[in-house]
């Protein structure tokens, strides 16, 4: 099987990161993990990138020089899909464009419900009793381009932001691999 050159972009402790790792070990997933890109030096998940000799760069794509080097190292390793793992910047419309219809998120949330940040508290205070993740493709709005694939995770009285990021996280894992699969069928 051709596998897809892919980056994955980070900025914390990259746990899809690892499992997306370990999709990309097995000889028919569609992708190979050829970057890392971090939005700062220091996020945890860059040791996974470390560990598996997957290179790795940090970027602020927020500074025009500096995305324009992110574009070319892209292009250098003919990078043709862009997962977003815990990505916590906003990609500018210009990058977009240059990788339109190739850039793929996930999201903790069942969207269109509760996009954006805080939500754990956001299910919480609206007394959902499910919830779960989405993959889906990135336009130029925040968390609204066309879902691939969703999880559902149910919520229970006990839970709280802390169990429910575990729960969620879970089906993150196989949710976004999945979601890859699905991207190249
Ligand atoms: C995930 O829950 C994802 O849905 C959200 O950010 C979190 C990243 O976690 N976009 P990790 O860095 O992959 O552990």
């Amino acid at each position: 099987m051709v596998k897809r050159n892919t980056c994955i972009f980070i900025s914390g402790a990259g746990t899809n990161l690892k499992a997306l790792i370990e999709s990309s070990k097995l000889y028919n997933f569609p992708i190979n993990i050829k970057l890392v890109v971090s939005s700062n030096n220091k996020a945890k998940g860059l040791c996974f990138a470390k560990m598996h000799n997957i290179d790795y760069l940090t970027f602020n794509l927020n500074n025009r020089l500096q995305q324009e080097n992110a574009l070319r190292e892209l292009r250098k390793r003919n990078i043709s899909l862009i997962c977003l793992a815990g990505y916590m910047k906003i990609i500018s419309k210009r990058f977009i464009e240059n990788f339109k219809g190739k850039i793929i998120n996930i999201h903790p949330s069942l969207l269109p419900k509760h996009k954006g940040l805080d939500t754990f508290s956001k299910v919480l205070k609206s007394k959902d009793y499910v919830t779960g993740c989405t993959v889906h493709y990135v336009n130029e709005k925040l968390d609204s381009g066309k879902i691939i694939l969703q999880k559902k995770v149910f919520v229970e009285k006990c839970d709280n932001e802390t169990s429910l990021k575990l729960k969620v996280q879970k089906k993150e894992y196989k949710a976004y691999s999945e979601a890859i699969i699905k991207v190249f069928r």
